[in-house]
């Protein structure tokens, strides 16, 4: 029997002596409960695909889907199968496949009955002496937030939770953790009453994609940028995350939740604290994690809200050369509904960095195109040695980081326009992703299915993180609540008219990424 401690199961040769190679998975399984749902066809399925054809998971891998269906081992590796030729990013090839479905177990089972949770722990048990996972198991939870209590405590009853000399045991969490700071708070210590905050691992998708991790080679491997990131020279930060797509089959999931809460509280956030965050020690979970945390507590709110945010919802319009109905007739959503698929707030950061340099950070579903970035705008130069007119035409210095897609980073800055006379206009200085490296990006999944299974925590928001990230979007929900309802968009544009008024009114104006 292998060891359960996972620092013996660790090579610590290869750790120490080239931390490029890549990192496998030691003896493990991962139990999927909410199999069925979108996000495990479309992401989690796909990426155990991927993991195995790039040689990342360990020789007995076992998957175990839980579900509610009626479905045999072999069904359910059907379903498998057929999401994986869907959505894999990976080529399919046989042996990989073959090698993979070997280890493809499902479970019947609601998430309240005692005996189908008995059942579950008797199949682990079962692969465990089959296929020699040594009891090693990460149970991923992709289950609505009203479960996640009958699900831990159903793990704790039936001995899955703790697997004592048998093996290490983690919880993966999906979002949406909580609805505000307190229901969070509830369930981080429901959780925590069950696991140990070390074995929890909460997704944050973004925190997994190529381009996020980049944010802290960009600032801390250079000498380039970093140094100007504070309030002498930066004059604000714009953080957008804007989706072509409506809410297609999720309104039932989105109505009551809304964009803030579905992607600022987590997303946005995440992104603004990896921008504005001091220089960890290491990049060790514990460090990073510590970092992020100061400048969450440091962030809040800038109101008036009736003049420093704006929301809205997407009424009908056209998607390129596709038209497209408005929230208010999507299927399952409900007319009068006061949920927002726009929001747009103002952020500032009390520290010796950043005090005085709002962060805007904007996200909405129906907008022009599909892109996130962060744009970090600069401050005019105090001098200019040009004659009036010489530089009429240049902008405020920009620096974008493109999170997706075309992932990159670009520079505006201004130059001479060639010829005899003076006149500087703005240019671009754009690197990107693709060109510079042929390697392709892994899957935002892959890498937190992994990590996860590695103990590799940094890329996972921790309770704190998770709390603090609502208590700084509580009190702007708190007055939406109690304020009127969202501004109409027409789909295909940019957001509702209060968005661009909250920035005009600063002397400034959004980004057209
Ligand atoms: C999810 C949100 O977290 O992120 C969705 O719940 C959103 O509403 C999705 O569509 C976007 O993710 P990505 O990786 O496509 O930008």
């Amino acid at each position: 029997m292998l060891s359960p401690d996972p620092q013996q199961w660790r090579n610590p040769l290869r750790d120490d002596f080239d931390k490029r190679l890549p990192r496998i998975a030691g003896p493990s399984g991962l139990v999927i409960f909410g199999v069925t749902g979108d996000l495990a066809r479309k992401k989690l399925l796909p990426a155990v695909y991927d993991l195995a054809s790039r040689g990342l998971l360990p020789a007995g891998f076992s998957l175990v889907g839980y579900g509610r269906r009626d479905w045999s081992d072999e069904e359910f590796a059907e379903q498998v199968k057929a999401s994986v030729q869907e959505r894999a990013r990976n080529p399919w090839r046989d042996e990989v496949w073959e090698r993979l479905a070997e280890g493809i177990f499902f479970v019947k089972g609601d998430f309240v009955t005692d005996s189908a949770f008995d059942a579950l722990a008797a199949k682990t048990q079962e692969i465990d002496q089959l296929r020699g996972t040594a009891g090693n198991w990460a149970y991923y939870l992709s289950v609505p937030p009203e479960f996640f209590s009958d699900v831990c405590h159903q793990l704790e009853r039936s001995g899955l939770a703790d697997g004592g000399e048998h093996g290490w045991r983690r919880v993966v969490i999906e979002k949406p953790f909580g609805h505000d700071e307190r229901s969070a708070r509830e369930l981080n210590e429901i959780v925590n009453s069950v696991f140990p905050e070390s074995s929890v691992f909460r997704i944050d998708h973004y925190l997994g994609k190529e381009t996020v991790q980049n944010i802290l080679a960009l600032r801390f491997a250079n000498q380039l940028f970093d140094p100007l990131f504070n309030s002498h020279y930066i004059d604000h930060v714009q953080i957008t995350m804007a989706e072509d797509i409506g809410l297609g089959g999720r309104a039932g999931y989105y109505d009551g939740i809304g964009a803030a809460r579905d992607v600022i509280q987590n997303h946005l956030l995440q992104l603004l604290a990896l921008v504005a965050m001091e220089e960890p020690v290491t990049f060790n979970p514990a460090e990073l994690q510590s970092e992020k945390l100061k400048v969450l507590r440091a962030t809040h709110p800038v109101g008036p809200f009736s003049k420093t945010t704006a929301r809205g919802q997407y009424t009908s319009g056209w998607q390129g050369s596709e038209q497209v109905v408005g929230l208010r007739q999507e299927e399952g959503f409900d007319p009068d509904s006061t949920t927002e698929t726009y929001a747009a707030a103002t952020f500032e950061i009390s520290s010796r960095r950043w005090a005085g340099v709002p962060f805007y950070l904007r996200t909405g579903k129906r907008l022009g195109r599909r892109v996130t970035e962060i744009a970090l705008v600069f401050k005019e130069a105090p001098h200019l040695p040009f004659e009036a007119g010489q530089t009429a035409a240049q902008g405020n210095n920009i620096l974008v980081i493109r999170v997706q897609p075309d992932e990159g980073v670009l520079m505006r800055f201004g130059s001479k326009v060639p010829g005899s006379a003076m006149e500087v206009r703005d240019v671009n200085m754009d690197f990107s992703y693709s060109e510079a490296f042929t390697e392709e990006s892994p899957e935002a999944y892959e890498r937190l299915i992994l990590d996860a299974l590695l103990d590799e925590a940094s890329l996972f928001p921790t309770n704190n993180e998770v709390e603090e990230s609502w208590r700084i979007l509580d009190p702007i929900l708190d007055h939406w609540a109690n304020h009127g309802r969202p501004d109409d968009y027409p789909a295909g544009t940019w957001g509702p008219s209060s968005a661009d008024d909250m920035l005009r009114q600063t002397g400034r104006s959004w980004r057209r990424p």
